[in-house]
């Protein structure tokens, strides 16, 4: 590893990922791996920091996760969170015991100025406490540098050894000054200077694309999503018209988004691209009549993609290089960073045409956080309305639509999303609601309609507030917002007369319909 970096050893915590988006806040590049990578490779790595992670279990049980006491003697700075705070305690001759009381939530911290850890940061700060073991000894040579009302040692540490203990979460936004005490550890204890920016990646990445690809013929398969759309300018700087772009138009898309994405990528736009728009919307749409069930539809779609796909691969010829959106949390949860080489073969594109004629995958973007795509993005020079884009799912309407997929169901979905993304954006709700759509039921209601009775669909409409898409609630809009829209829909898009606002949270339901 010739980049500075701090790794992060992955004791099963829930909070594993956020700990390296920030320590990557901090400019520190930070990589995940499991507890279970030996020593041997963590040497190879030869990182400027470890940082342990919190976890599920109790340290002092019997096939606990743990790690031998070498790491300690390393010389390498080393900063334990939680679990990984009892675990350092445990194996360096210190006592972990159950608490009488489980410490949860924000809690009042009391913390010593004087260590480095928490230089800068208020004697008495919120934290975020999620624990049933508490730290009742040090082990030799650490100092308490933080308590609480119900927990003496909220941190310690051995500044000699560099070696830093910390009950609680500051990777958790509820701690309040926790990107401070991770900054000081890697700014601070472990001297990294901060070079890891989005505008050194890109230069670097279009550098070794260059040094990769060759004379090669690049093919990328883009989707206008924000990944498929900094992949592709990414190579695009790199290897200029040797890439070729797919963009496949199902007739699965928003309203004029595909148009939008050829204005952005096509012969008129930003870029200097060999952009190739496939309009199959007919195509797909035989494929799906008569077709309801959710799971039929995701695979039909995904599969009639890899066809088009793979027909226009094939009139391009011979491809070297295939590029594959991949982003940093795919690459972890297929198997925690460095122990696989695993490619998540049906990101984005739904599935890899391995009867594609290429050698090769290039994933520009494995290394990086979402967050982080977009500020490389935005780097590129990709306008923010797409760099900013909210989540949407690779088989598009088809799973907004509840049972049978028709071009007549299409169009009154999209009219009704449109509508309602207009006004959420008007009313400047677009920046809090993290995902929010127009999806069609499958019911018929009766309605009037000036003086006739009408039987029309039944539009719903969800939009939900989430940080990691894994749980989400209901996003309260306005009544007044909600009654406009409805108004609206009801009165432009022809074929609806009943507008319903989804309250469900995820769990029990999830973001999308199906
Ligand atoms: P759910 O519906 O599972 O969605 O709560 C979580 C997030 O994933 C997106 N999603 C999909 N994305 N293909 C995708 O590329 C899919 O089949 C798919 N299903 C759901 C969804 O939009 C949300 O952001």
């Amino acid at each position: 590893m010739n980049r500075e970096t701090v790794i992060v050893l992955d004791f099963g915590g829930q909070y594993n990922q956020l700990v390296a988006r920030r320590v990557r806040e901090c400019n520190v590049y930070c990589e995940i791996y499991s507890y279970k990578t030996g020593i041997e490779k963590i040497k190879e790595m030869n990182p400027r920091g470890i940082i342990l992670t919190g976890g599920p279990n109790s340290c002092y049980e019997e096939d606990s996760p743990t790690y031998t006491k070498e790491l300690f003697e390393l010389g390498i700075p080393v900063l334990g969170l939680c679990y990984g705070a009892q675990l350092m305690q445990h194996i360096l001759g210190g006592k972990v015991e159950r608490a009488e009381v489980r410490e949860y939530g924000k809690t009042e911290v009391f913390v010593d100025t004087t260590s480095e850890l928490f230089s800068n940061v208020s004697p008495t700060t919120t934290c975020w406490m999620s624990h049933f073991d508490y730290i009742s000894q040090t082990a030799p040579g650490f100092r308490i540098t933080a308590h609480t009302a119900d927990c003496p040692v909220a941190a310690a540490e051995n500044a000699d050894r560099q070696l830093y203990a910390i009950q609680f979460h500051p990777e958790v936004l509820h701690t309040k000054e926790g990107t401070k005490m991770l900054y000081n550890f890697v700014r601070g204890v472990c001297g990294c200077a901060g070079d890891w920016k989005m505008d050194s990646f890109v230069e670097q990445s279009i550098r070794a694309i260059r040094e990769k690809v060759g004379d090669g013929k690049v093919l990328c398969a883009l989707s206008g999503g924000v990944d498929s759309s900094v992949a592709a300018v990414l190579l695009s700087k790199a290897v200029g018209d040797q890439l070729t772009c797919v963009f496949v138009d199902q007739g699965l898309l928003r309203k004029n988004e595909g148009d939008e994405v050829e204005a952005v990528f096509g012969p008129e736009g930003n870029y200097d691209l060999n952009f190739i728009r496939v309009n199959a919307q007919e195509r797909f749409y035989q494929k799906l009549a008569g077709v309801s069930e959710p799971e039929a539809k995701r695979k039909i779609i995904g599969e009639e993609f890899i066809r088009v796909f793979e027909e226009e691969a094939k009139k391009i010829g011979a491809v070297d290089f295939l590029v594959q959106g991949t982003i940093y949390p795919d690459v972890v949860e297929s198997g925690l960073g460095g122990e696989s080489a695993v490619i998540k073969s049906h990101h984005n594109v739904g599935g890899l045409p391995d009867y594609v004629d290429f050698k090769e995958i290039i994933e520009p973007l494995r290394d990086l956080f979402k967050d982080e795509v977009r500020k490389a993005g935005l780097e590129l020079g990709i306008p923010e309305y797409l760099v900013y884009r909210q989540p949407f799912p690779g088989p598009g309407l088809g799973i907004r639509i509840i049972g049978e997929v028709t071009a007549e169901k299409v169009r009154i979905v999209q009219d009704a999303d449109a509508i309602y993304r207009e006004e959420i954006a008007k009313a400047g709700l677009d920046k809090e609601i993290n995902q929010y759509f127009a999806a069609l039921t499958n019911m018929r209601s009766v309605g009037v309609m000036g003086d006739e009775r009408t039987y029309d669909y039944a539009v719903a409409l969800r939009a939900v507030k989430t940080i990691d898409f894994m749980t989400a609630e209901a996003a309260d809009i306005p009544f007044e917002v909600l009654n406009r829209v409805m108004n609206r829909i009801i009165n432009e898009v022809k074929g609806v007369n009943r507008v319903m606002y989804d309250l469900t949270s995820k769990p029990p339901g999830t973001i999308e319909f199906e």
